[in-house]
């Protein structure tokens, strides 16, 4: 197994800068999953690892090899693609052997592979089918088994499961991490999909324009956010955020209060916080509830009763809207007028650049 080391990765096509200076450990065996929005540089980083694209600058280390510019093949690493690229016409058995058979790898060496890879991902009964002769999830399993017999260090997985029907998705999500468990690999999974984010990573990698924007453990990204970008984009449905004033600045807590919400004590780190300033108040989905009376005011414009939860769409003075998701059932209607509450432990406050003030 082998861990990987980017050190201010660099990438421009001609002088367009797509990747500007990434720095990311990921360890032996570690299962590091990249997000964020389309055209961030998810893909070409990736490939960069791969090494299907040129580094302009910085440094790429494999295990303890650097490997700027070493052979895609040589880079002990095998990539499985969205589109899964298998030959139409070959057997699942030959596509699985394919790369073996490239390499000159003697046959019956080559069979036990296959066999070993199909075992793993239990499509043995399906090695004489051609590819058109299977589901989206099966020919993905093909893809995955062909990475598989090449006994990579690291497996780069680049959106393997977009093209799959959403059930299908959480069947072979499921696979992928069992597959981890089993093999004990190196992997790194590119996806925009939250849920399967939050639910393989070990570690997760916002990227946004090309630039980390915060590392950490799923649950970490999630409860301590280190700005807007991230508190924004990692949870659904997403963060709410308001615009309000400082009113009043305490040892480690701020009281902030706006058009629409009635002054409130928020623990936070207050460093450089001064009376007057705009801040941004942030509060999850999940966070608001119905109290007798609440700080936040608004006129609801839509409510979703689905039985075990209510969501509804709050509009406010200023213009914005907020989501809530309520537990259990809610007899609300469009047009009346909703008090939210929340726990002020769970609100975030971000500075005027935009960082996260957690408190100590
Ligand atoms: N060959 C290329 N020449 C010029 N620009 C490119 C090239 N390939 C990618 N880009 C640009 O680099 C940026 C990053 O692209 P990339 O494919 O890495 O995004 P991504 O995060 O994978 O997005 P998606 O979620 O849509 O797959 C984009 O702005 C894209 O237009
Ligand atoms: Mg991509």
């Amino acid at each position: 197994m082998a861990g990987l080391e980017l050190k201010s990765l660099h990438k421009s096509y001609g002088d367009v800068p797509v990747i500007k200076g990434v720095d990311l450990t990921v360890e032996h065996g570690e299962f590091v999953v990249f997000v964020g929005p389309s055209g961030c540089g998810k893909s070409t980083l990736l490939r960069m690892i791969a090494g299907l694209e040129d580094i302009t600058g910085g440094e790429l280390w494999i295990g303890d090899k650097l490997c700027n510019a070493v052979e895609p093949r040589d880079r002990g690493i095998a990539m499985v693609f969205q589109n899964y690229a298998l030959y139409p016409h070959m057997t699942v058995y030959d596509n699985i052997g394919f790369g073996l058979k490239l390499a000159r790898t003697p046959k019956d060496i080559r069979d036990s592979k296959i066999r070993e890879a199909a075992r793993i991902l239990q499509m043995e009964h399906l090695l004489e089918r051609k590819p058109g002769q299977l589901s989206g999830g099966q020919r993905q399993r093909v893809a995955i088994g062909r990475a598989i017999v090449r006994k990579p260090e690291v497996f780069l997985f680049d959106e393997p499961l977009s093209n799959l029907d959403a059930a299908l998705r959480v069947d072979t999500r499921m696979e992928i991490s069992k597959l981890h468990q089993d093999l004990g690999a190196t992997m790194i999974y590119v996806t925009h999909d939250q849920i399967e984010a939050m639910t393989l990573a070990d570690k997760i990698v916002v990227l946004n324009g090309g630039v980390v924007q915060q590392v950490g453990a799923p649950i970490e990204l999630y409860q301590r956010p280190a700005n807007l970008f991230v508190a924004g984009f990692i949870g659904s449905p997403k963060m709410n955020f308001m615009a309000v004033t400082v009113d009043n600045v305490a040892a480690n807590a701020v009281t902030v209060s706006g058009k629409d919400l009635s002054p409130v004590s928020i623990p936070a780190d207050v460093t450089g916080l001064t009376l007057g300033d705009t801040v941004t108040l942030g509060i999850r989905p999940h966070a608001l509830t119905i109290p007798t009376t609440g700080s936040v005011v608004g006129r609801i414009n839509l409510v979703e009763r689905l039985g075990n939860e209510t969501i509804v769409n709050l509009g406010l003075t200023s213009g914005i809207s907020w989501l809530a998701v309520l537990d259990g059932d809610h007899n609300l209607a469009t047009g009346q007028t909703l008090q939210l509450a929340f726990d002020p432990t769970s609100a975030v406050i971000f500075d005027g650049e935009g960082r996260a003030r957690h408190p100590a």
